[in-house]
């Protein structure tokens, strides 16, 4: 899949250039108000390419990103100023001195000589446009959480003709949105030349060779918590592997319909006749369990998986398991996880998935690539430091599942040359 590169606009100085982005990072509470999570900023943080090239050029780089699903409602815990302030510190840290203006600046205020990360109290309309007008080359315009607007999500057409007003081009650089056909990443693509930016282009260029091309041998990690969800992933993904270990919640039904007791744990029959497909061979489920029988971690204990009790839930993979895994991922050359094997949102119930992510951190060497991806796994991964031990992290989210399985993705196709 090829996708218009922004890279080969030739003349960028002065040229309005409305990006995309995805800052739908983790805040927390900091004072009175919020602030990014440090941990959780690596989603800005993938952006900088493309922002830092536009603004080297001279562009004026107009961002707007969705913040939460307020359903086109302001709401105060959603605005895009926390996103702002760290995009700032950020540029700072690459030297890229900016000085951060609130929305209440005035028109002529005085300016030294660094750039402007301009924010604005709305994401189109007069005093937006004012905020763009003031704005020079190589500043940034920050608008408001695009899905304050109910116009977003019904990918209205004025809606998205007001997003165009006054760019010159637009620049999608996120995977995340991709997959839903919302204004911002699809209607206003009629309205002004439309280009990817290096983070998708990246993006799109390491899962195209997941689907098309995938290093053999290829071991692929499933876990997550429903299987209905996933099922279209596991389809897609079945022809193109050696060994599919599913774990997670996910592999409760397929347990259960290959006879294994799942005491109280939850199935969804209807969803469990995969397991009389071809390639079915291919698929692995965990050898061993931890079981509870509640959260807190009543009479928590590993068990085979042949020995959960009626009166018990599984809730995380056991050693045995993660070990199997391991010795196929070793001999593979490429290994893709999505979906974290537990209930990891509980430390007692986050073992299985945290080794995994250690041991696939130690695989990745020249011969190995190990690519992870989908917002819990993305945030485990993290969580346990092992970030940058990956050969790549998707910041897709349901949209690298969406990719995965083979969909159109609307965010894409109006950018393919
Ligand atoms: C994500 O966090 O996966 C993306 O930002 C998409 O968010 P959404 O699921 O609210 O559309």
């Amino acid at each position: 899949m090829h996708l218009r590169d922004i890279r080969t606009v030739k003349d960028l100085a002065g040229k309005r250039v409305l990006v995309r982005v995805d800052f739908n990072v983790p805040l927390r509470q900091a004072g009175s108000g919020y602030e990014v999570d440090p941990h959780g900023d690596w989603r800005i943080r993938r952006s900088l390419p493309t922002i830092m090239y536009l603004m080297e050029r001279g562009a004026v780089v107009i961002l707007l990103t969705h913040v939460g699903r307020p359903k086109g409602m302001v709401r105060e815990d959603l605005r895009v100023k926390p996103m702002a302030m760290r995009l700032s510190m950020l540029l700072n840290e690459e030297g890229i001195a900016n000085e951060l203006v609130w929305t209440n600046f005035e028109r002529h205020v005085p300016r030294g000589a660094e750039r402007q990360l301009l924010l604005a109290s709305d994401c189109v309309g007069t005093k937006t446009i004012e905020v763009v007008d003031h704005a020079r080359e190589g500043d940034i315009v920050m608008l408001e959480n695009v899905r304050f607007q109910a116009g977003e999500e019904a990918n209205d057409v004025e809606f998205a003709k007001a997003l165009a007003e006054g760019k010159d081009i637009y620049v999608n650089d996120q995977l995340g949105m991709s997959h839903r056909a919302h204004a911002s990443v699809s209607a206003v693509t009629s309205f002004v030349p439309s280009y990817a930016g290096m983070l998708l282009i990246d993006e799109v260029q390491h899962l195209s060779a997941i689907l098309n091309s995938p290093q053999k041998p290829f071991v692929f990690i499933l876990g997550g918590v429903k299987l209905e969800t996933k099922l279209p992933l596991l389809r897609a993904m079945l022809p193109r592997v050696d060994v599919m270990h599913i774990g997670g919640a996910a592999a409760n039904t397929l347990l259960s319909a290959v006879g294994k007791p799942v005491g109280r744990s939850m199935v969804t029959p209807g969803h469990d006749t995969v397991v009389n497909e071809n390639g079915w061979e291919k698929v692995r489920l965990p050898v061993d369990v931890v079981v509870a029988k509640d959260t807190d971690g009543i009479g928590v204990r590993t068990c085979k998986v042949e020995d959960v009790r009626p009166d018990e839930y599984i809730y995380d993979v056991g050693p045995e398991t993660v070990d199997a895994i391991r010795k196929d991922a070793q001999r593979a050359r490429l290994v893709v996880w999505n979906g974290p094997l537990g209930y990891f949102e509980v430390p007692l119930f986050a073992q299985g998935s945290t080794r995994l992510a250690r041991e696939l951190a130690v695989l990745n060497t020249a011969q190995t690539e190990t690519v992870v991806g989908g917002g819990d796994t993305e945030d485990l991964v993290e969580s346990v430091g092992m970030r940058e031990k990956m050969r790549f992290v998707s910041t897709g989210g349901g949209a690298m599942l969406a990719f995965l399985s083979g969909e159109e993705l609307p965010g894409l196709v109006p950018l393919l040359e």
